[in-house]
């Protein structure tokens, strides 16, 4: 049986007065990847924003695990389980890698817990713990890139949530970061993408929605997206 983990239904959120979505319709299913493809200004990020209660939800609902979220705290969301690993890799510069990822297990008091996060997280990216007290800042950006992920893992999420992983990375990397999102979502984490690279995402991506102008112009399985006009005229040029 299919189970919706994530969804939003006749999604509408708004800047001041300005709509940055409009009567969106999303499903992310339990244990799968689903994707949010959209070029720049789409509304993907505000979508992230509105499930974290980070911008005015108008009207429509948001739930997770059965439950209604919509415009919940975001301290909340993040405690029923939800991680974002933000656009540009946003770390704390001044802090130590293992510093940071700490920091992605604030909530946990378990010691114990940590550890294990810790090692499982190392496990996944042995160059984090190679640079386990080096400054982030002073980091590569493929590096700083891992630790904005093994950050995301550290709160032991059901549902992780990633905005643009490929922003800014040579393609090597971009390629890295995918595999280790598979991985992830092969240990039993869902996974929502949201992305501009529509040919890498919909390789590891079951199903997806395209995003335009705040409005969802297109949704399927990933085959029938990778075949659809509106991925092959706008996002598979490269
Ligand atoms: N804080 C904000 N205040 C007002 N408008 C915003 C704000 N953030 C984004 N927008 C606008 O909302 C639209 C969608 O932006 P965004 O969700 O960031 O798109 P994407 O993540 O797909 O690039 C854009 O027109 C953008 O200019
Ligand atoms: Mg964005």
């Amino acid at each position: 049986m299919t189970e919706m983990f994530l969804t939003l239904e006749g999604v509408t959120a708004a800047y001041s007065n300005m709509e940055a979505l409009r009567r969106v319709n999303v499903q992310v299913e339990k244990g799968k990847i689903a994707c949010l493809l959209g070029s720049n200004g789409a509304g993907k990020s505000t979508l992230i924003k509105a499930i974290l209660g980070l911008v005015k939800v108008v009207e429509g609902r948001i739930t997770f695990d059965g439950e209604d979220i919509t415009r919940e705290k975001t301290h909340r969301v993040v405690r029923r389980g939800i991680s974002i690993v933000p656009e540009g890799k946003r770390i704390f510069p001044k802090m130590t890698t293992i510093e940071n990822l700490r920091m992605g297990a604030y909530i946990e008091q378990d010691e114990q817990a940590i550890e294990e996060r810790l090692e499982r997280v190392f496990e996944l990216f042995p160059r984090l713990e190679e640079r386990a007290h080096q400054i982030a800042g002073t980091m590569s950006g493929g590096e700083q890139s891992m630790l904005s992920i093994g950050r995301g893992l550290m709160s032991s999420p059901r549902l992780m949530i990633f905005d643009e992983p490929s922003l800014g990375l040579a393609p090597i990397l971009v390629e890295q970061n995918f595999e280790t999102i598979q991985r992830i979502n092969e240990e039993g984490t869902t996974v929502f993408l949201v992305e501009q690279n529509a040919s890498l995402t919909l390789e590891i991506a079951s199903y997806g929605y395209v995003l335009q102008k705040g409005k969802v112009v297109a949704e399927g399985t990933a085959e029938q997206l990778t075949d659809s006009e509106v991925i092959q005229s706008a996002y598979l040029k490269s």
